[in-house]
């Protein structure tokens, strides 16, 4: 038997899809969403859901008995893009046999485009932006009578924070928690400046009431979602007290100590020392952080209005290391970005071997329109350069991680289970503290999804951790 590297099925920035599961059957109407990109449009997804179960419309697998059709998109990359285009075709024949259908774009594609898209996609009902969920109600009901809705409106305070979002496709372990929106970072090859506004906090209590209640119905995992989580920041007004991110955390950490806590995404110049102290302090907490670098390259990095230098995010790896010896480490890296040389390429592959990282996520540089390095350099690397210098990265990744997982062989971990391994049903899945997936025989020890176990790691690829159940 083979398990092989696919094992590891995180919810990154790009084209994941994800269909979904069924309502019963107490609906008049139905929807039907599909979502891509990021972790925040799949948490939207589900405030959208919630919405929409107000107004009478349940949820469906079945894209044949759904009524409204959307599709909630990301534009971070063209090719995140072409995918929703071409979902879109595929559409058509839908339309084309049931009349009544209502096919809706929402998220950074609807947000990116506007109205633009009702000309491009003619098939397209409705156009709705991120900060817009709330007037899909009113924008389905026009969209009825014949009329086309878009909403792309942003906001500077839209939190969803009242909105109990309801669980999509959900293994009932683990869920997302969005804790602020939008982000001011202004990275230049960036397009979620503009498609997510300006950033915003969510209150805090309403974060800790939300993960309070996933707890008591049974989730064992919360993930807090921002573009930024450093920069979180609450004033609660009742007492005048600022909420810090390294607050927050500790908040839902008290919730419960089985309650495991993750974050994602944090910015290297933003994660502060008060964060990784908090993170060390509590066991359910997980020692792994996701610290994006983009380049290697002093000169690229501020290009791309990153607002560190190499040596600075070698330090802040060093700190991490420091405080939480054990801290599982990924990574995001864009190659090919304007004007970046061999030299500056390879300065990227030294900053990857110096940082060894557990896991990246790497792209080649997609040029986005509106965005400052749209505006202000030229995307002067041929694609064929952009992606040998991927492959290049690509490759020494994966022995990264091979190496990595091979440092773990003969360890015991405690392991969150999930899932059943893809590959083979008599095997369980689940992830450790440091993020990287486990599978182990299933046997007949009366595991169930949910919960922790030992396993103690026998063998490895670069993707998964194999191991077998040691005790509960
Ligand atoms: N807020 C998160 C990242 C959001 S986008 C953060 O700052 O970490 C996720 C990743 O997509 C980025 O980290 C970057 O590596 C990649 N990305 C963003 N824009 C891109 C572009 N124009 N071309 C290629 N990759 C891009
Ligand atoms: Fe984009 Fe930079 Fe904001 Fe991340 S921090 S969302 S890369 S602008
Ligand atoms: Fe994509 Fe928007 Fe997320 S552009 S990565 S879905 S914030």
């Amino acid at each position: 038997m083979d398990l092989g590297a696919k094992e590891h099925d995180e919810l990154r920035q790009g084209e994941a899809y994800k269909p979904f599961y069924n309502d019963p059957n107490q609906y008049k109407k139905h929807f039907y969403i599909e979502s891509y990109g990021c972790a925040m449009n799949f948490a939207d997804s589900e405030v959208v859901a919630s919405i929409l179960q107000e107004q009478g419309f349940g949820a469906t697998n079945n894209i044949e008995e759904a009524d409204l059709i959307l599709l909630n998109t990301c534009s971070i990359r063209e090719k995140a893009e072409q995918t929703i285009r071409k979902r879109l075709t595929e559409f058509r024949k839908f339309k084309n046999k049931r009349g009544g259908l209502l096919v809706g774009v929402l998220g950074c594609m609807a947000e990116r485009l506007k109205s633009k898209l009702l000309e491009e996609e003619k098939l397209v009902d409705l156009v709705v932006g991120p900060d817009a969920y709330r007037s899909l109600p009113i924008l389905i009901g026009e969209a009825e009578t014949g009329q086309k809705g878009v909403n792309v409106l942003l906001s500077r305070d839209e939190t969803y924070a009242d909105i109990s979002p309801i669980r999509l496709d959900s293994n009932s372990v683990s869920a997302f928690v969005s804790i602020m929106r939008g982000c001011n970072n202004m990275c230049s090859f960036c397009v979620v400046p503009f498609t997510r506004g300006r950033e915003r906090s969510r209150d805090a209590h309403s974060i800790v009431a939300e993960s309070k209640d996933l707890f008591e119905k049974g989730f064992k995992e919360i993930t807090l979602l921002g573009q930024n989580v450093d920069s979180y920041y609450w004033l609660d007004e009742a007492n005048g007290h600022a909420v810090t991110f390294a607050e927050l955390l500790e908040k839902i950490a008290l919730i419960n100590p089985s309650l495991r806590v993750r974050f994602s995404t944090s910015h290297p110049k933003d994660i502060t020392d008060e964060v990784l102290y908090t993170i060390a302090k509590y066991d359910n907490i997980c020692n792994y952080i996701h610290l994006p670098i983009q380049s290697g390259n002093n000169r690229v990095l501020q290009l791309m209005n990153r607002n560190y230098s190499r040596e600075w995010y070698k330090a802040k790896v060093d700190r991490i290391r420091e405080i939480i010896p054990d801290c599982g480490i990924s990574t995001d890296i864009i190659t090919g970005f304007c004007t970046e040389t061999e030299e500056d390429h390879q300065d990227t592959i030294d900053i990857m071997n110096y940082c060894k990282y557990d896991y990246a996520y790497m792209y080649f540089y997609s040029e986005r329109p509106g965005t400052l390095a749209s505006k202000r350099f030229k995307d002067d690397i041929p694609e064929d350069e952009k992606k040998r210098r991927l492959t290049e990265i690509v490759d020494v990744q994966y022995h990264l991680s091979l190496k990595s997982n091979q440092n773990d062989l003969g360890k015991t971990f405690r392991i969150l289970v999930d899932g059943e391994s893809k590959k083979d049903p008599n095997f369980w899945k689940g992830r450790n503290d440091q993020n990287k997936v486990a599978v182990f025989e299933k046997k007949n020890h009366g595991i169930q999804m949910g919960n922790y176990v030992y396993v103690k790691i026998n063998s490895c690829t670069k993707g998964t951790l194999l191991g077998e159940f040691v005790h509960f």
